[in-house]
């Protein structure tokens, strides 16, 4: 099973998703993370959000911006978008229908249906990074339980 989450610049909500759902999930998952912009390619994530993990002991230093490609729609078999924007910009891109059903907001798939944003916190400060990992670290506990039950790997 492989796993892509998606966001804007792949600097701060997607690296967090990637780096918060490795830690849920056993090794024979393949978590990755890419943005639909490809402004930060080859940056590591955004210092707060690095520090933001660090304070989780999850370690997302390493990580890459890369834009998403052709390729992701074919080889992931779940893509989870951070917010509406991000999945309009997505579903856009996919070819077919099996494309299409893999994809979803990540808020969503976690089965909350009332507010399904996960917010941009780039412009903000270290509070809105904090609040950012508790609604991806309650989202991918959700999200890894039912993975971990319908999926063999
Ligand atoms: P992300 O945040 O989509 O969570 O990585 C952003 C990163 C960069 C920009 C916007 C959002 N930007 O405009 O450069």
């Amino acid at each position: 099973m492989k796993i892509l989450m998606v966001c804007l610049g792949n600097i701060c909500r997607s690296p967090l998703a990637e780096g918060i759902m490795q830690t849920k999930l056993p090794q024979d998952f393949l978590v990755d993370s890419a943005g639909t912009i490809s402004m930060h390619e080859g940056e590591h994530p955004d210092k707060r959000a690095v520090k933001t993990a660090a304070n989780h002991d999850v370690d997302i230093s390493k990580q890459k911006s890369r834009p998403i490609t052709r390729s992701d729609f074919e080889i992931f078999d779940k893509i989870y978008c951070m917010d509406a924007s991000v999945y309009k910009d997505v579903i856009s891109k996919a070819q077919t229908e099996e494309e299409r059903e893999k994809i979803a907001l990540f808020l969503e798939a976690a089965g909350e249906y009332n507010n399904t944003e996960v917010p941009d916190p780039y412009w903000g400060g270290m509070e809105d990074f904090e609040k950012v990992f508790q609604l991806l670290d309650n989202g991918c506990t959700k999200i890894a339980n039912h993975l971990k039950r319908t999926s063999h790997s």
